[in-house]
């Protein structure tokens, strides 16, 4: 603090934006690191992480693991129906009043961190409004972006994106899917041959059915990437100073920019605050499982190939591993804690929690979780794991009365297990949430639309 304090004093005012985020020393005399990963290691007291598995060369000494028959080398789980001291969970007032809260303490200590008490507030305003189609459905578009108050540090500003698209005729206010989305940074071309993929867009699919689908641009509420942290919502709630182990990472993030969306809706005539969905892939698939489980405002999920970090269970040595999500490159989604599960003497087994509890807070909402094949190339999320990991977090679906997983066994690839709040469907492509789309629609439609017009 007095460091960083001291630099900006030196800075001027012209450049005291860059000053403020430039100097990775916690204090005078403190060494000044390399980036922010080593800075995290180094308040851990760790030397030396374990390495993470190599998805792209066979012939590579760590190439990730896909025998099925070597990648369980811890299948016992923590318990989800056993408070820590080892009392069972036998009722929906025990878990909701006792389980819940232990487990949401262990997930920001130990994996994502812990949002600030005193996170500024967000000021949505409309900077362009058009009409249009989504397929042939009349729409009416609008450009948001939600202002930040930084006024008690303003040399970071942090504009939220979200692009909503609404019916334009509708008799009242309607259900919403919220997606997180990738978007290209200015002047980004897509690579020689790439094309859209064939079939009508996400938004068109959600407007097909009468609602309205909003798409967030994770990186405007945090960047992607540890130089990021001193920035962003992170770094604004942080006046600029460097995380400590466990404060929130970009995953909690995240969420925490889906909630003040679902805010707007709030205040939205056009738009039904109490049924809307939160949709994302991969890295927002993991996104989507942090949201539903710190915000139970929203009435449902659509996760898709989440993988390590997410739905697959960090027990499992199946394609991406805990310690490829704590190397430098991916340990920003987390808490700056959870990288210690990547150092010896501690290992995947030490985690008191695993990715089963994480879907497990999602409950009694519906949630679909989705995967693709590993032979089209979506076996970097372990999809077995997320499969293993949904029919565990079952039995908290039925103690609270819904539905989990029928089934002990993973399904055919294209079985779509959906007759139940919680849900699960293989589909047969690869890292895409493309063909569970419409799957996902139809399970949404039999929740949204319940008791409706009657
Ligand atoms: C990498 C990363 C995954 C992540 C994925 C993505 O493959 O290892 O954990 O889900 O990127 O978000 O695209």
């Amino acid at each position: 603090m007095k460091q960083i304090m001291v630099t900006m004093a030196l800075c001027g005012a012209v450049a005291l934006a860059a000053c403020a985020v430039s100097d990775l020393r916690d204090a005078p005399g403190e060494p000044v690191f390399e980036n922010d990963h080593a800075r995290m290691m180094h308040l851990l007291g760790i030397e030396q992480l374990r390495p993470g598995r190599n998805g792209m060369d066979p012939t590579h000494p760590n190439y990730a693991n896909y025998d099925e028959a070597t990648s369980n080398p811890y299948p016992d789980l923590p318990p989800l129906l056993e408070l820590e001291d080892g009392t069972p969970v036998t009722s929906a007032q025990m878990w909701r009043a006792e389980r819940r809260p232990e487990l949401i303490e262990l997930f920001d200590r130990e994996i994502y961190g812990r949002v600030p008490a005193d996170v500024p507030g967000v000021r949505w305003e409309v900077v362009a409004e058009r009409e249009g189609w989504a397929g042939d459905v009349p729409v009416v578009i609008q450009d948001l972006v939600g202002h930040v108050d930084n006024s008690t540090w303003p040399f970071i500003s942090v504009d939220i994106e979200m692009t909503l698209t609404r019916p334009a005729a509708a008799p009242g206010p309607v259900p919403a899917v919220l997606s997180f989305v990738f978007r290209p940074p200015p002047g980004w071309e897509p690579p020689e041959g790439w094309s859209p993929p064939p079939g009508p867009t996400p938004t068109e699919l959600v407007l097909a059915r009468g609602w309205a689908h909003a798409e967030l641009v994770p990186t405007s509420v945090q960047a992607d990437n540890g130089a990021g942290l001193r920035e962003g919502i992170v770094g604004l709630a942080n006046k600029g100073e460097p995380r400590a182990p466990e404060d929130w990472g970009a995953l909690r993030a995240w969420a925490w920019g889906a909630s003040r969306v679902l805010d707007h809706f709030e205040e939205m005539e056009t738009v039904d605050a109490s049924r809307v969905g939160v949709e994302g892939l991969s890295r927002y698939g993991k996104a989507v499982l942090v949201t539903m489980a710190y915000e139970p405002r929203f009435a449902m999920g659509f996760s898709g190939s989440s993988g390590e970090g997410g739905a697959s269970l960090y027990r499992r040595d199946n394609g991406e591993i805990l310690e490829n999500i704590a190397g430098s490159g991916e340990y920003h989604w987390m808490a700056g804690n959870f990288i210690k599960y990547a150092a010896d003497p501690l290992g995947w087994d030490d985690l008191p929690i695993d990715a089963h509890s994480l879907i497990a807070l999602s409950a009694p909402r519906p949630l679909f979780v989705g995967t693709g094949l590993a032979e089209e190339g979506d076996g970097w999320v372990d999809p077995r794991g997320i499969f293993m990991a949904t029919a565990e977090a079952s039995t908290v679906y039925e103690l609270l009365g819904a539905k989990g997983l029928p089934i002990e066994d993973m399904p055919e690839p294209g079985t779509g297990l959906t007759a139940g709040e919680l849900a699960f469907r293989q589909h047969l492509g690869g890292h895409t949430n493309g063909p569970n789309w419409p799957v996902f629609l139809d399970f949404a439609e039999r929740y949204f639309e319940a008791g409706q017009g009657d």
